[in-house]
């Protein structure tokens, strides 16, 4: 899709179709309001013939309509002008691609992205608007012999500012918002394909194409260099499995040398079969998105590099299969992280943690600003959260609030759970540092302490998915979070250093 930002009377824009939005009751929207006026209360009068409310998910098109430039009227219901609203406004979007989609046209004009939505700016908009266009139009279909062949007629979108002086920002925001949608795709992309094909070697290919297409640099560790550096912890879990792990490296360099980077690690368990503490067979299956934070860190290298921010920003993905088999890891064994920690492996369904603590110390060597670890932790975290807020917890007050915060901005929001001592108690082995699990109260809660005990030495906060990066049932999918969320929080940083920059004239985090 060829994306531009126009601003202008929305009769007088020339394109196949103009998209404008009706509230409830019959209310137009400025711009449906604008062409009515030009088509001489051509809508008003269909309107009240009864054709249409304003009902949010409804819509209709109008052809060759008088006093209007485009060949096309499309009006889409919005619902409760009260009750307008990011969701409402995300559907609007998203409904008025999938009727575009089924008129001829070529190219459109959205007006919609004129509306108000409460609390939010018209950049806010724009960005938004082109990642759901991306959204709407993702298809899983590139394993199905038979493609799905409904025509898409639609090649080119204008989105529609009111003013010109919000032409400037409009085009940062389009810009922002096309770089994170690629990089949604990718996360999807890879949540989706099947373990046999999403395997630690597919992702560290994937590191590495990245890499070359986008100019960053890209390191794959072998089993061997991981037992040197003493990951036996990470080790432990792929014992069980005939496909190698590998532990990804991936720089983006747009910082200022020496600036403290950001590191995002993301758990790459390609397929979570439980190990020998295996898992109950029923949706078995979507164990294969147990990579997604994986595929987030790679998704937000993505939009980060397209976006071309100026931070210097670190991924580590350590990446493994979690098998049963004879020289699977066993309930009772104890095993040493490079950390020296030691660990009794009480529960080997319990790896994330597992392969996350010894990504955690490998970070140390880059003396972080703060390290953000991206996990499908615990099956807890769904009880507790559902699949609307990620779950988010911290050893550092300021990081949680900027990741919060950008939660809110990217909608994509995250929600804060506590990492007191109280909880931590919980990890007390007989036999080792500590054991891997904490028994049935607060999973998602003991797991980030157990990560906790890693962390240390820079601030940290850890994002569990679980209920979040993908979607279950009729609609089982990836749904590319919390790329959004990681994507805002770097724009943020980059704001924040040159706005440091401007005032100081030096540089703001040493
Ligand atoms: N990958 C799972 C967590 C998970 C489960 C995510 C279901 C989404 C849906 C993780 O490795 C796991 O198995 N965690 C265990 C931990 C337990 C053994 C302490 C869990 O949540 O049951
Ligand atoms: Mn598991
Ligand atoms: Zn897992």
């Amino acid at each position: 899709m060829e994306f531009s930002i126009k601003s202008g009377s929305p009769e007088k824009q020339r394109s196949a179709c103009v998209v404008v939005g009706v509230f409830e009751a019959r209310k137009f929207s400025a711009a449906a309001e604008c062409i009515d006026r030009a088509a001489n209360k051509f809508l008003s009068e269909i309107l009240q013939r009864g054709d249409m409310e304003g009902k949010a998910g409804t819509s209709l098109l109008l052809h060759k309509v008088p006093g209007v430039a485009a060949d096309r009227v499309l009006l889409i219901g919005l619902g409760k002008e009260k009750e307008f609203r990011e969701k409402e406004y995300l559907a609007a979007i998203s409904a008025a691609l999938r009727q575009l989609n089924q008129t001829g046209s070529a190219d459109a004009t959205l007006c919609l992205t004129e509306l108000n939505v409460k609390k939010r700016d018209t950049s806010w908009n724009i960005r938004q608007a082109a990642i759901m266009v991306s959204e709407t139009l993702y298809r899983s279909d590139c394993l199905k012999s038979k493609k799905d062949e409904s025509t898409r007629p639609l090649r080119k979108l204008s989105f529609c500012v009111a003013r010109r002086n919000e032409l400037p920002a409009a085009e940062t925001a389009l810009a922002q918002g096309v770089a994170i949608a690629a990089g949604i795709d990718l996360t999807k992309t890879l949540g989706n394909l099947p373990g046999n094909i999403c395997t630690p070697s597919y992702l560290a290919d994937q590191a590495k194409d990245l890499a070359k297409t986008l100019g960053l640099d890209a390191q794959i560790l072998e089993r061997q260099e991981m037992e040197k550096l003493g990951m036996h912890s990470l080790l432990s879990v792929a014992r069980g499995s005939h496909q190698a792990p590998k532990f990804i490296i991936l720089r983006h360099t747009g910082g200022t040398p020496g600036d403290k980077p950001v590191v995002l690690v993301g758990k790459g368990i390609t397929f979570d079969s439980g190990g020998i503490s295996l898992k109950p067979g029923a949706e078995m299956d979507e164990m294969k998105y147990d990579m997604c934070g994986a595929a987030s860190v790679l998704g937000t290298f993505k939009a980060l590099a397209l976006m071309k921010l100026p931070l210097n920003v670190v991924g580590i993905i350590p990446a493994s299969e979690n098998m049963p088999g004879g020289a699977a890891t066993k309930p009772g064994d104890i095993v040493t992280s490079m950390s020296g920690q030691t660990i009794e492996i009480l529960n080997t369904d319990a790896e994330g943690r597992l392969v996350l603590c010894d990504a955690l110390t490998y970070a140390e060597r880059f003396t972080p600003d703060c390290v953000v670890d991206i996990a499908t932790l615990t099956g807890a975290c769904v009880v507790a959260l559902g699949n609307v807020a990620s779950g988010l917890l911290a050893n550092n007050d300021s990081l949680a609030t900027e990741l919060l915060d950008a939660g809110q901005e990217a909608y994509d929001r995250a929600w804060q759970l506590p990492l007191w001592d109280e909880y931590d108690e919980q990890l007390k082995s007989n036999f080792a540092d500590m054991a891997n699990i904490g028994g049935k109260a607060a999973g998602t809660i003991t797991a980030a302490c157990f990560l906790g005990r890693y962390t240390h030495k820079y601030p940290w906060a850890h994002l569990d998915i679980a209920g979040t990066a993908w979607r279950s049932g009729k609609e089982k999918g990836a749904t590319g979070r919390p790329v959004p969320l990681l994507s805002q929080f770097l724009i943020a940083r980059a704001d924040n250093a040159t706005d440091a920059q401007k005032t100081t004239g030096k540089r703001k985090r040493k």
